[in-house]
């Protein structure tokens, strides 16, 4: 039987812990072994009945190991997920029973959908991504392998999100617009023009403020 490691026991790890408990619940046959997190003492006070058994940088996957990316950090999950996978690692893809799904061009290895998230036709997505609460990803978008999409986003039609982008909360990226990879768009922005690659754009419309990290 497949027992499940999430990566990370930050408040992301915990929050996939109460889901895939509630799965549990349901009947699906996995039993929890626990969280690798390079702070060992990371679920101290919490209540939360598994340990930290183990860094991620380091531990070895068993082959009944089944693991779960439980880090939103794009540039942080890419490098001890990847890691974990050239080790060996299966990742699981979570897809909350409330979301709305048409994966007609394929999803990647180590996803997650969180609940009302949904995903319209022709999309393709990658590895590692995450698609929180809400969040809708339109026809024909791209979103490159390790994005984290927060809650309440609206990736509309054509849009195509490259590798490790971070939308935050209430973000709009609308028809047909590019975001280059590391980008982070802030809360609530809106982006009608292509965002360069590494650069922070916030507002509405989403513009680069002086001083934020850029790449080109
Ligand atoms: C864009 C963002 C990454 C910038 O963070 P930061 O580097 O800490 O920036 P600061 O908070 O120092 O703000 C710098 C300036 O940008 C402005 N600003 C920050 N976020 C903004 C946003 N989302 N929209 C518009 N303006 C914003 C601030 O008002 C401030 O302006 P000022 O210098 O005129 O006072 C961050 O504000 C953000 O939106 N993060 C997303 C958080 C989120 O949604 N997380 C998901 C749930 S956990």
């Amino acid at each position: 039987m497949d027992r499940i490691i999430f990566v990370g026991a930050g408040g992301f790890g915990r929050e996939l812990f109460g889901w895939v408990q509630s799965v549990q619940a349901a009947g699906r046959d996995w039993q929890i072994k626990g969280f690798l997190d390079s702070n060992p003492n990371a679920l101290d006070n919490f209540g939360v009945p598994y340990p930290v058994i183990g860094d991620p940088n380091t531990y070895a996957p068993q082959p009944d190991d089944l693991f779960v990316c439980a880090i939103a950090r794009p540039e942080v999950k890419l490098r001890i997920c990847r890691g974990l996978q050239q080790r060996g690692a299966r990742f699981l893809t979570l897809v909350h029973p409330t979301v709305v799904m048409d994966a007609s061009k394929g999803v990647g290895a180590g996803c997650i959908f969180q609940a009302y998230s949904s995903v319209s036709v022709n999309v393709q997505i990658g590895d590692f991504v995450l698609v929180n609460a809400y969040t809708g990803i339109g026809h024909d978008a791209q979103i490159g392998d390790a994005c984290t999409l927060s809650a309440h986003c609206d990736v509309t039609g054509g849009a195509i999100l490259g590798e490790g982008v971070f939308l935050g909360s209430h973000a709009t990226i609308l028809p047909g617009m590019s975001v280059g990879d590391y980008a982070t768009v802030g809360a609530g922005s809106v982006v009608l023009r292509r965002v360069r690659p590494r650069t922070t754009v916030m507002g509405v419309p989403a513009r680069q403020i002086a001083g934020f990290k850029s790449e080109s």
